[in-house]
């Protein structure tokens, strides 16, 4: 297809707001999906991914659709995953388009997701096509929200359409307009090819399926391509385009967007962001943009079934075929057995490995609290990265650093104290504040990651009453006065429960874990103090009483039979004990003392 006749576009939405609804509806009026086939939803196929509702992997699709009097163009809607943790894959999506609908719920308003969205589509200098979704609800308010985002964008109200995905009512013209005012895409087709990934899935049968938009030149199949970032090579096995099933054909060109197939079977030979060229005739410079994925958040992951350490060896390795940024390494815990460090892009990720963990291999895990990764400057120089609280240096520390991310907050105006507050207890700056409406409003915070990490978003609906939306990405780091909090008994430090924390939030987290440890552990034949504590300086301290006598005092009438029973209860209680130095700890208490409250 020649470049003239190709327009590249991408749905960028809060969610919920109906964007898989709208695109089905697409898929279905220009009939590339028959209604009667028409599964619910088709571009969203994980299946946790349709459960929770929402979008984790990104695709593309093509539709032909036929202006009045003009012939037939080619769309190719590219479908963007719809949560922070994957911001860098959206940025990815949003640079193989050149342009993007803007779709609000005409009962809600803009939010902040799609606000975050809608910047980048700006940074990425596209054209942007306002659509208020849902007219049909009677709760709908178009006129209200029509105005708030011309106000956003600067066009007229008049020019931001309506339209039913539901319905069907709007659509047609939505796609006469993607058609209308988008530019085609423009590239050079005689140059070395170059093309961008967006997206990369691994497939069991057909090995990793990458999606790529052409920039210059065109691929074909047979012909060995280059990575450009790695500088690998591979043959070109097939090439294809979705509509929305593969469909292999002879070649792409430029601004088409198709999958290539080169029989690798691990998703980082093939990585997001990353310029495809020939080997044959290579582009001296790849495209911009690319970057490595990274780890933001770190767990440890242990089986709570001890034996069941090499299935969750074997899951973590298959998971990590289809994601990049997965990344994890054996760790042994005195308290939790064998298990793994694993890093994650943010919360989201790790609930959804950890689920797919649970879930597809059928295991029970625990995980230890999560947390960022710090950069300790000693006093002699020495820089140390801590993924893991285990790893804190002991030493003088000069300077510690943590990430931070530049977060959105959209609410409604009367909750700008309540956020104002939330966000200060969470070591937040304010940035900027601006008003969509009179009464809805945009607060721009730097905050701690790991603030956030520590159900932050849960906090902000509570005070909005569910109305604030937040949105956030990594900007770099700051220098923070962080310490490492150790919990231990009878002396021992409990590896599993050592965090590194704010300073002024130490004795919090001390005095709430002792307390919590004080009620799971049982009462041993001695005393055994619960301490929190800072290097050497204990901070908080529970006793868990000493409980032979009082187990036997129990039995008063000196009924013999009763009293072995009672000791043989305690005996076989013993074997699943844990041994944190002389304490006997079952290993439930660990678990219950590390579950969310
Ligand atoms: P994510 O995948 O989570 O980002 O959600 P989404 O934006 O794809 O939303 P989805 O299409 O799943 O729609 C969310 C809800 O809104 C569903 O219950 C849809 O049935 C409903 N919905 C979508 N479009 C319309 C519409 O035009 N009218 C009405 N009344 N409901 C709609």
């Amino acid at each position: 297809t020649p470049p003239e006749r190709i327009r590249n576009f991408c749905i960028i939405a809060h969610i919920d707001h109906g964007k898989s609804t709208l695109a089905d509806r697409m898929l279905q009026e220009t009939g590339v999906v028959e209604q009667r086939q028409m599964r619910a939803q088709y571009l969203d196929r994980m299946d946790i991914e349709r459960e929770r509702g929402i979008t984790i992997k990104s695709q593309a699709v093509r539709m032909p659709w036929a202006l009045d009097g003009d012939g037939t163009y080619v769309l190719n809607m590219i479908d963007t995953p719809g949560h922070v943790d994957f911001t860098y894959e959206v940025s990815r999506s949003l640079a193989a388009c050149e342009g993007a609908v803007l779709l609000v719920d005409a009962a809600q308003g803009i939010e902040a997701q799609t606000l975050a969205n809608l910047y980048l589509a700006m940074e990425n200098d596209l054209t942007i096509i306002p659509v208020l979704n849902k007219i049909d609800l009677p709760s709908a308010q178009p006129e209200k929200y029509a105005a708030e985002i011309a106000g956003l964008i600067g066009c007229d109200p008049e020019d931001v359409m309506r339209v039913s995905g539901k319905t069907g009512e709007g659509v047609p013209e939505l796609l006469d307009r993607i058609v209308e005012l988008l530019p085609a895409p423009v590239g050079d087709a005689d140059a070395p090819a170059r093309a961008m990934i967006f997206d990369s899935v691994y497939d069991t049968y057909r090995g990793v399926v990458t999606y790529v938009r052409v920039i210059d030149g065109s691929l074909s199949p047979r012909e060995r391509i280059t990575m450009m970032s790695t500088r690998a090579t591979h043959e070109l096995l097939e090439i294809g385009v979705s509509s929305p099933e593969p469909v292999p054909c002879k070649g792409l060109g430029v601004g088409e967007v198709g999958y290539l197939i080169t029989g690798v079977k691990d998703v980082r030979q093939s990585k997001v962001g990353d310029t495809v060229t020939s080997q044959a005739r290579p582009a001296t410079q790849a495209l911009g943009g690319y970057k490595d994925p990274k780890p933001m958040v770190f767990s440890g992951l242990y089986p709570i079934d001890g034996s069941d350490y090499p299935i969750l060896r074997d899951a973590l390795d298959k998971l990590k075929l289809n994601d990049a940024a997965l990344v994890y390494e054996p760790e042994t815990s005195a308290a939790l057995g064998f298990g793994f460090r694993v890093g994650f892009l943010g919360m989201l990720h790790l609930e959804i490995v950890r689920e797919r963990l649970e879930r597809e291999f059928n295991l029970d895990l625990i995980s230890t609290l999560p947390n960022v990764e710090y950069e300790v400057t000693l006093d002699d120089g020495k820089v140390v990265d801590v993924t893991n609280p285990s790893e804190f240096p002991a030493g003088k520390i000069a300077k510690i650093t943590e990430p931070v991310v530049r977060a959105t907050i959209l609410a409604p105006s009367e909750f700008i104290g309540a956020i104002m507050e939330l966000c200060q207890t969470r070591r937040g700056t304010l940035r900027g504040m601006d008003y969509l409406s009179p009464e809805r409003v945009e607060m721009r915070y730097t905050l701690p990651l790991a603030e956030i990490v520590f159900d932050f978003f849960d906090a902000l609906k509570s005070r909005t009453r569910g109305y604030a939306s937040l949105d956030y990405e990594p900007d770099g780091v700051q220098e923070a006065d962080l310490v490492k909090v150790d919990i231990l008994l009878q002396g021992d430090t409990v590896d599993a429960f050592s965090a590194i924390v704010h300073k002024d939030k130490a004795y919090a987290y001390g005095v709430q874990m002792a307390g919590k440890l004080k009620e799971l552990i049982p009462r041993q034949q001695f005393e055994v103090p619960v301490q929190a504590a800072i290097g050497a300086r204990v901070i908080a301290r529970e006793t868990i009483r000493a409980i032979r006598k009082d187990v036997l005092a129990k039995c008063y009438g000196g009924d013999i039979s009763r009293k072995r029973k009672l000791l043989e209860k305690q005996k076989e209680g013993k074997k699943r004990m844990k041994m944190v130095g002389s304490v006997e700890v079952p290993q439930e208490a660990f678990i219950a003392a590390l579950s969310q409250d």
